[in-house]
């Protein structure tokens, strides 16, 4: 079963908007695997980040996500990744559709309320960042 990482970003969480992302998601038919609330440590932050560590938003970005407590999730089901990327929307919201999470509630591209994995690869390294295998549920296991 395909699996992906969501976050709800520290805009997000402060706007309420945990209750309305996990419902699209959970509307959709897609199956909540792993989820907590936490604050992200800069060492997390930077780790997760690491493809833009040249950016001239780095620091911005690091400062940003680390501001406050996030909704980390891995959710399952298929093609989860893509699908979830166009609930999403694109990265800066004022090209998100309407419909789509960031085209619905963001302005910003930087505070743009949601993260998602954008490939498998990126999938699989950022639940191991984030959660412990024994952290996410087994839906086949369950009577
Ligand atoms: P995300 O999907 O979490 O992955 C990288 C993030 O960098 C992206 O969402 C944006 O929030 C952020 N980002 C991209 N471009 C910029 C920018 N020009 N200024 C600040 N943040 C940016």
């Amino acid at each position: 079963m395909e699996k992906t990482f969501l976050m709800v970003k520290p805009d997000g969480v402060q706007r309420n908007l945990i209750g309305e992302i996990v419902s699209r998601f959970e509307k959709k038919g897609f199956q909540l695997a792993g989820a907590k609330l936490m604050t992200i440590s800069r060492e997390l932050a930077e780790n997760h980040y690491g493809e833009h560590k040249e950016r001239p938003f780095f620091g911005e970005l690091v400062n940003f996500i680390t501001s406050g407590p996030v909704f980390a999730m891995v959710w399952q089901g298929d093609n989860v990744i893509a699908t979830a990327r166009n609930m999403m929307g694109k990265t800066n919201p004022s090209e998100a559709a309407a419909g789509t999470v960031r085209g619905d509630f963001a302005v910003s591209v930087s505070n743009n309320i949601i993260h998602g994995s954008d490939s498998p690869e990126s999938a699989v390294r950022e639940i191991g960042l984030f959660f412990k295998e024994e952290e996410l549920v087994n839906y086949e296991k369950a009577v």
